[in-house]
């Protein structure tokens, strides 16, 4: 398949590009579009042969649900059964933005949407390319992030190329992508909220807004020390062995890696959690395509800012493996 590729940075002056975006998912096709977090893969929500492009396409189980993308606060009621007074005040504190809601499904929402659950996860996109094509379409879109499943996640249109080209009709390029990681998951089913994902809104401001919720265990970031691998879930890995150390150990560790033979690359972050956040798979797809043989680089500290970038560098990393 050729994938085209549309440059759509302001949306405003590029409604060719959205229009045609629209018309294939109208027609049952998938399209990569950017978001304010990540690129995403699209397909209209309402047509499950739509929907089972996506999986083919990013070589993904099927039991995963797909978060739901729609335009307001008012369009997501009606593809949720029920809008608890939490999902109104998280709605209106933090949407448009990096927020996904979990609630209970409606039955227009297909069972491969949701991988066969009765919930849904709900989201209204601030990116303008997104909340263009949304309103084109004027129906809510299924969207993962763009890759092949276990890859990375998209920041540019660059990274869904090299992941997707061919695979898929069209990407709709909007630049970088500003926030950098996937949006904060929040299940509103559960007697008290649970946070299924770290993401760049931080629990606490979610705390001020509906009082206190739990973190759900494999948010393994929300602990100190460095959990058993197995705990795990290597969603956001490159392909080289990624090693955190404290920032006193690296010289060390580097010195011993080379001395075993490896070619080991060290991984400077940005000092600021939000450059950090928006580069940090960027910078994680260049050190895995630069041949070298292991990552290494230092955890950021745990406080709340730095929460989610931790949990996607644990989660990258293989603590205790390949030294
Ligand atoms: O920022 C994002 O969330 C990006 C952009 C494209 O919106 N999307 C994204 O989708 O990261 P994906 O499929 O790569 O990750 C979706 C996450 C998974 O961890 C999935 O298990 C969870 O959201 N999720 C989606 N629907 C859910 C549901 N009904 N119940 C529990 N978890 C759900
Ligand atoms: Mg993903």
């Amino acid at each position: 398949m050729l994938t085209k590729w549309f440059e759509c940075v302001d949306p405003e002056n590029q409604q060719d590009a959205i229009t045609e975006a629209a018309n294939l998912l109208k027609e049952g096709q998938v399209v990569a579009f950017p978001t304010e977090t990540v690129y995403g893969l699209g397909a209209n929500a309402l047509n499950p042969e739509a929907v089972a492009r996506i999986y083919e396409a990013k070589g993904r189980p099927s039991r995963n649900p797909i978060i739901v993308h729609v335009a307001s606060a008012s369009a997501a009621q009606e593809i949720a059964a029920n809008w608890p007074p939490a999902a109104l005040s998280l709605a209106e504190a933090f949407w448009p933005g990096p927020l996904t809601l979990v609630l209970p499904r409606h039955s227009c929402i297909p069972d491969i949407v949701t991988g066969g659950g009765n919930t849904v996860g709900i989201r209204v996109p601030a990116h303008p390319v997104a909340r263009a094509l949304l309103t084109a379409l004027d129906c809510p879109i299924a969207a993962p992030s763009a890759n092949r499943s276990n890859h990375i996640s998209p920041t540019r249109a660059e990274h869904v190329a090299a992941d997707l080209a061919g695979r898929i009709p069209l990407i709709l390029d909007g630049g970088p992508c500003k926030g950098g990681l996937e949006s904060t998951v929040i299940s509103l089913v559960t007697p008290i909220p649970l946070l299924l994902r770290l993401g760049l809104i931080e629990p606490e401001q979610i705390e001020q807004v509906i009082g206190p919720i739990l973190i759900s265990s494999t948010n393994i970031s929300s602990s100190a020390t460095l959990p058993s691998p197995g705990m795990m879930s290597r969603h956001y890995a490159p392909e080289t062995t990624l090693l955190l150390t404290e920032d006193d150990q690296i010289e060390t560790l580097l010195a011993l890696l080379r001395q075993r033979g490896g070619n080991p690359t060290h991984l400077e972050l940005p000092d600021d959690h939000e450059t950090c956040a928006a580069h940090l798979y960027e910078i994680l797809r260049e050190a895995d395509a630069s041949g070298a043989t292991h990552i290494v680089t230092s955890l950021p500290p745990a406080e709340g800012r730095w929460m989610a970038v931790r949990d996607r560098l644990l989660r990258a990393a293989t603590p205790g493996q390949d030294l």
